[in-house]
């Protein structure tokens, strides 16, 4: 039976009240729902596994409550939580074939044999390892995409509530990486097992998860589907973790009901910026950052009072659009942008200085706070 899994003022401190203490999950509060293929996304160290192994009973929170369902399994123990759990590292038992491998949370369960073979049958046909099994070999025989099919199957075989995956395509290389994430949302989808899915790969996420949150140090930041992430992302961090956003640092000159005027530093150049887009609620005076997505800005040779100027670092062809690293210069240092075009610029090259443009109706306005990840 698939269930919720909710987070009430989730705590975890290592070391608490030693001179090493780190405070890897701050006050995490959310609900996951039931059937849902839901991602954690962050940058390495921000608690993505911490809050995993917590949800598995792998380590202990140290305040607050999770529930699975209506049922607080704060203190429950690993082995009555009805978890399935799928690592980086594949972690099967190379001693044992791989039926007896997917097969090992039946035997612990102590259920008869013909039901073992019926259910080990069944999941490996569902990911895919039906030829496989016919020839049932040690798993070490088997290539890393395989193996961790047969990893998914074991965490599978016996219904859990919850299935957890930790990265689980880290150590694939990059075509089988992106072939696999479609894999897991067929799976996930035929199983409907509310599943969780850590990664710290924007696109890989944004592939698999139906919603996704974002964290940073410990803190959600975001929840929402990709979707939503991507266009209406709630801070400067979000809006270049999701994607990339290209910032210039602003400040506000005027507000009104209607919009908020920022003028890019060292410029003149004014934009004005409505409620939707107004992503910190800022006061005349202020610094501010206007964020733009590659797509939304343009570079040219042509010039205009509406432009930044900027030094073309790199071009690269990325088959249906150019990327063009331009290094723009802000108030506090160069910052190197990423501007894509539709097509290839003929008279514009490495090296050359030309103007950066935007699309003044879709820029957004942020806080400079966490533009930093
Ligand atoms: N057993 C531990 N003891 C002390 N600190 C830990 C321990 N496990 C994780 N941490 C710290 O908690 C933070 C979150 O780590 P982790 O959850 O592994 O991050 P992620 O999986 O997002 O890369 C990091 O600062 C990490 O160093
Ligand atoms: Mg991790």
């Amino acid at each position: 039976m698939s269930k919720t899994v909710r987070y009430e003022n989730v705590n975890k401190i290592f070391g608490l009240g030693t001179k090493n203490e780190v405070h890897a999950l701050k006050d995490v509060t959310f609900t996951i729902n039931e059937g849902e293929l839901f991602c954690l996304l962050g940058p390495s160290g921000c608690g993505k596994t911490t809050l995993l192994r917590n949800t598995a009973g792998l380590d202990t929170i140290t305040s607050g409550k999770m529930y699975y369902g209506d049922v607080d399994i704060s203190t429950i123990p690993p082995y009555k939580r009805n978890i399935g759990m799928v690592f980086q590292s594949y972690a099967l038992y190379p001693h044992m074939s791989i039926f007896e491998n997917v097969a090992y949370g039946l035997r612990v369960r102590k259920v008869p044999n013909d039901i073992v073979k019926k259910k080990v049958t069944e999941v490996m046909e569902l990911v895919g390892l039906q030829e496989e099994l016919k020839r049932n070999p040690s798993p070490t025989a088997l290539s890393g995409g395989q193996q961790q099919r047969v990893a998914i199957a074991r965490a599978l075989v016996y219904d859990p509530d919850v299935l957890l995956l930790d990265e689980p395509l880290a150590n694939l290389d990059a075509k089988l990486r992106r072939y696999m994430r479609a894999e897991i949302r067929r799976i996930q989808k035929a199983t409907n097992i509310t599943t969780i899915f850590v990664t710290h790969d924007q696109e890989e996420a944004m592939a698999v998860g139906d919603r996704l949150a974002v964290l940073r140090k410990g803190l959600v930041e975001q929840i929402g589907t990709s979707d939503e992430l991507y266009n209406q992302p709630r801070n400067a961090f979000v809006a270049n973790f999701i994607g990339k956003m290209n910032f210039f640092n602003a400040h506000v000159v005027s507000k009104d009901a209607e919009e908020t005027v920022a003028e890019i530093d060292s410029t003149g150049i004014r934009v004005a910026i409505k409620p939707e887009r107004q992503h910190v609620d800022a006061k005349v005076g202020d610094q501010v950052l206007i964020g733009g997505r590659p797509e939304y800005l343009s570079v040219t040779t042509q010039a205009s009072d509406k432009a930044v100027p900027g030094k073309v670092r790199i071009i690269q062809h990325l088959g249906s659009f150019i990327r063009y690293e331009v290094e723009v210069n802000g108030n506090i240092s160069p910052v190197t942008f990423e501007i894509d075009m539709d097509s290839l610029q003929k008279d514009i090259h490495e090296g050359d200085t030309i103007n950066v443009t935007f699309d003044q109706s879709r820029v957004a306005l942020f806080s400079p706070e966490g533009r930093e990840i």
